[in-house]
């Protein structure tokens, strides 16, 4: 035994399809991150009852609490998406609003407005009907709000072109590029 502490991951999966493009993307990173000894928080939000009201009260407890609580702990957070009409899901977005509890209460006027540990990776994975010319500063989108939660390092792998649950895997480069992004946040 190193003592070593593993990395922690959560991964909050934001499609309502079971086993579809963005589920395959998030397979792919789980199974690279379990090769690495990683510890996994794996969170389908289609399969939690979860309110989306950002300003829940503070003792508030609903199915995405523990996925919250464990974000707190983790190293790499993983989110992923299709888009939705021309964004990213409304589970995904219901979840992403949550996030709000993260920050304190003079968030707009405290230099350090997170209660987040800082260093933590944010990995978004993106999938589309719609060609790669679309949509490609989606998690860019979000950068003032994460970046006050503190998750400035961020990581994008998108799968353009993909409607039916299997068009994923004739784009192995998604999935390449998930497997490699995986392996080198894991071993950081
Ligand atoms: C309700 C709905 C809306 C969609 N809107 C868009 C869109 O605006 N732009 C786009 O590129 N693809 C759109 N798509 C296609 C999905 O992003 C694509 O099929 C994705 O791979 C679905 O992910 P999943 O297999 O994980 O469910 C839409 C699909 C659905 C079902």
């Amino acid at each position: 035994m190193s003592g070593h502490k593993p990395c922690s991951i959560v991964v909050l999966r934001g499609s309502p399809r079971a086993s579809g493009n963005s589920d395959q993307l998030a397979d792919r990173f789980c199974e690279t991150a379990i090769e690495a000894h990683a510890e996994l928080h794996d969170y389908a939000l289609r399969d939690l009852e979860f309110s989306p009201f950002g300003e829940v009260a503070d003792d508030h407890q609903d199915q995405l609490s523990p996925a919250l609580n464990d974000i707190v702990q983790a190293d790499i957070i993983v989110l992923t998406t299709p888009i939705y009409f021309c964004n990213m899901s409304g589970l995904l977005k219901g979840a992403l609003d949550r996030f709000f509890g993260f920050l304190k209460s003079d968030y707009l006027t405290n230099p350090e407005p997170s209660i987040l540990p800082k260093g933590k990776h944010l990995v978004l994975l993106q999938t589309q009907g719609e060609g790669e010319e679309r949509y490609d500063a989606l998690l860019e989108q979000y950068g003032p709000g994460l970046d006050k939660l503190g998750l400035n390092e961020r990581h994008l792998v998108r799968a353009c072109g993909v409607r039916e649950p299997g068009d994923i895997q004739v784009h192995p480069t998604a999935l390449q590029n998930v497997e490699a992004l995986a392996k080198r946040l894991t071993a950081s």
